[in-house]
């Protein structure tokens, strides 16, 4: 048996030690938030935390987070209101919508180290989350909105 957190609340589950966290949350825990894009470490649309850093859970066994604290979308705040979440309402930075959790769980590790952050920083973090409807330009200007920061033109 393995136990973790989850948002908060204490979890456990018997699946095999090779099970990935995404799989735990989107069919044990029936959190959907998080998404499957690759499967192989590539896309970060599965991003969740684990003890408040940012990890790819496609490809992260349970048994590798047994007794981690794991954070999702739905977790980010209580009421969807954190900052970063406020900033993607406002700049309307999805397209489709199927990277952004990914896209907000990654962005909200960026703003724990880098509060203020440069373009070579918010390039450096988040350049493994893709996106295939290219909402790049709008991602940037939401991160720098949550942080309070000058948005950048839009191209
Ligand atoms: S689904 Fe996990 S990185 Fe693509
Ligand atoms: S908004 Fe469609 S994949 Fe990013």
């Amino acid at each position: 048996m393995y136990n973790i957190t989850v948002n908060g609340q204490p979890f456990s589950t018997e699946v095999d030690a090779d099970t990935p966290l995404l799989w735990v949350l989107r069919d044990e825990v029936n959190l959907k938030g998080t998404k499957f894009g690759c499967g192989i470490g590539m896309c970060g649309a599965c991003t969740v935390h684990v003890d408040g850093r940012a990890i790819r859970s496609c490809i992260t066994p349970i048994a590798a987070v047994a007794g981690s604290a794991i954070t999702t979308i739905e977790g980010l705040s209580p009421d969807g209101t954190h900052p970063l979440q406020q900033a993607w309402i406002a700049t309307q930075a999805p397209q489709c919508g199927y990277c952004q959790s990914g896209q907000i769980m990654q962005a909200a590790t960026l703003l724990k180290d880098y509060p203020q952050p440069t373009d070579a920083n918010i390039d450096a973090v988040m350049s493994g989350n893709l996106c295939r409807c290219m909402a790049y330009v709008r991602i940037r200007n939401a991160i720098k909105l949550a942080a309070g920061m000058p948005e950048a033109p839009h191209a």
